[in-house]
């Protein structure tokens, strides 16, 4: 595991997206997966500012939700895989009949589920992942739990989740209780794993996953701690509870 802990958001967001489009140069038919929220914005801004400026195609390019509000359809404003159109699809080359994301407005939400699990396998899994993180320790949208989902799967998300995610929505009533997720297998298959956080909101979780070096289901992200290929991009704010010294001899 690495870290990499940059002054700040805009910061953060250049190293992030630079990275991004450095990994597409060089991985040009890659699957990517996706996450939404306010820390990845200003990646995917700048990542396509770099790939606009360095002619980096992703015309061979697979791009997979992460995750998506249940039974938002891919047209609406507020769902996950519009938010992807917005921010990276329309931006660049690629390919729309290339871009998925599980069909959260299905009457089968469960076969919903097991067919976007086959939908990535058939694909071949993921070989980046792009990840955010809750205040919590969530990661994609597994909850924090006493048993957390390999595949994909219905979660209900938790009432602090509702309550951070609300400020997307134009009223709080709006925000659906349930999602669609990738589960902590797929994201541990991936073969690259980039998770970023910014600011004071992210430090407390942050702090406990470093400082204790644990595994804990009611803390998702410290599945991470298993995999061979994982890089944290943190602002300092959000890096501000970690023992760096504490901590440094294990990276
Ligand atoms: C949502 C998403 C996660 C994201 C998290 C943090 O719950 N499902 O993928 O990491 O929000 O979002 P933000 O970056 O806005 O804090």
């Amino acid at each position: 595991m690495k870290i990499v802990i940059e002054k700040n958001y805009s910061a953060m967001s250049k190293t992030t997206g630079k990275l991004m489009s450095n990994y597409i140069r060089h991985n040009s038919m890659a699957n990517l997966c996706l996450p939404t929220g306010g820390s990845v914005e200003g990646v995917y801004e700048c990542m396509c500012k770099y790939l606009k400026a360095e002619s980096i195609s992703l015309s061979e390019i697979k791009g997979f939700n992460m995750d998506e509000y249940a039974t938002l359809s891919k047209d609406d404003v507020n769902g996950y895989y519009y938010f992807l159109r917005k921010n990276i699809y329309s931006k660049t080359d690629i390919d729309i009949s290339n871009t998925f994301a599980p069909a959260t407005d299905s009457k089968d939400l469960q076969l919903s589920c097991e067919k976007y699990t086959d939908l990535v396998a058939k694909h071949g899994g993921f070989d980046f992942i792009l990840l955010g993180i809750g205040s919590d320790g969530h990661i994609a949208f597994n909850m924090p739990r006493n048993n957390l989902h390999l595949d994909t799967h219905i979660e209900n998300l938790t009432e602090d989740t509702i309550e951070a995610n609300s400020r997307f929505f134009e009223k709080r009533e709006d925000i659906p209780k349930q999602a669609l997720s990738i589960g902590v297998g797929m994201i541990m298959q991936s073969k690259k794993i980039v998770l970023v956080a910014s600011g004071k909101g992210k430090s407390k979780i942050l702090g406990k996953m470093f400082n204790y070096r644990i595994l804990d289901p009611k803390l998702p992200a410290t599945a991470l701690w298993l995999h061979p290929d994982v890089t944290f991009i943190l602002d300092e704010e959000a890096a501000s509870d970690i023992e760096i010294e504490k901590i440094k001899q294990y990276f």
